[in-house]
């Protein structure tokens, strides 16, 4: 059986490492591209997210792939840290990607604290052809936590103790972490064309199986993922442990 062949409802692709499932979840955003130029990415950062960047540089610097016409929205950003910060979001991608490839500048857009009703206008004028997701470890996405409706859109919003205690590492040893971020709500996410989801590492198997498997509810927000009719979950075995044996592994 080959990886191709392993999609499920909502569409589930399950690669044997997560390397792969970085490598496919690229190739689909690169797929994005070339059949759209102008394609509006929402874009999303946090470990998970590294190896796909590091994968699409690869591909513009190798194969042409070009970012010059495509329009970009990052989904979150920690509130209150000073322009620049290395733990900032807008560090990440300027670091991971937008540094390395040909998108304008003038078609990158960061979520601000003081600018949401702003920023969610503007993406609704544009409209996201393809949303990219991670997930956290309590079923975040963005940073829309348990407890987030599927009404909410972009906003300021408090930080869960599991995503600060997870989240502390990428900081400086000795600076305490925001409490607060701006995040895409998950109506803003459910507007987008096509989502993928990225789930890698046995730290996300439980979130991913409530997420696709128990009730759709604020407890697990990336369970809304469900109410869309064209999300895919590229994930890697250790990601899909939990996931009901229905589900067929690539490496089987
Ligand atoms: C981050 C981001 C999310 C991301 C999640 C998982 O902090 N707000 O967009 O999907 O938490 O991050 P990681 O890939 O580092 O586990």
């Amino acid at each position: 059986m080959t990886a191709e062949q392993t999609y499920e409802t909502p569409d589930c692709l399950i690669l044997p490492d997560r390397r792969a499932a970085e490598a496919a979840l690229a190739e689909r955003i690169a797929a994005q591209v070339c059949a759209k130029p102008h394609s509006v990415l929402g874009l999303a950062t946090g470990n998970s997210m590294i190896g796909v960047y590091h994968a699409l540089v690869g591909m513009h610097r190798n194969d042409g792939l070009s970012f010059a016409k495509a329009t970009s929205f990052n989904l979150d950003e920690y509130c209150g840290l000073l322009a620049g910060h290395p733990s900032s979001f807008a560090s990440f991608m300027r670091e991971h990607f937008f540094a390395h490839v040909d998108m304008p500048r003038d078609s990158v857009h960061l979520p601000r604290e003081d600018a949401c009703a702003e920023y969610e206008a503007a993406i609704a004028e544009k409209g996201i052809d393809l949303q990219i997701l991670g997930i956290g470890r309590n079923g975040h996405i963005g940073f829309n936590e348990p407890g987030a409706t599927v009404t909410s859109r972009t906003r300021v919003v408090d930080l869960a103790p599991e995503t600060l205690a997870a989240n502390q590492r990428d900081f400086p040893a000795g600076e305490t972490m925001p409490s607060h971020a701006v995040t895409m709500g998950i109506a803003t996410i459910l507007s987008a064309r096509k989502i993928l989801l990225l789930a890698t590492g046995e730290a996300k198997a439980k979130a991913l199986a409530d997420a696709l498997e128990g009730p759709i509810e604020p407890r697990n927000p990336a369970s809304f993922l469900r109410l869309h009719p064209k999300v895919g979950i590229v994930c890697d075995s250790e990601a899909a442990g939990l996931l009901s044996s229905t589900r067929t592994h690539a490496d089987a």
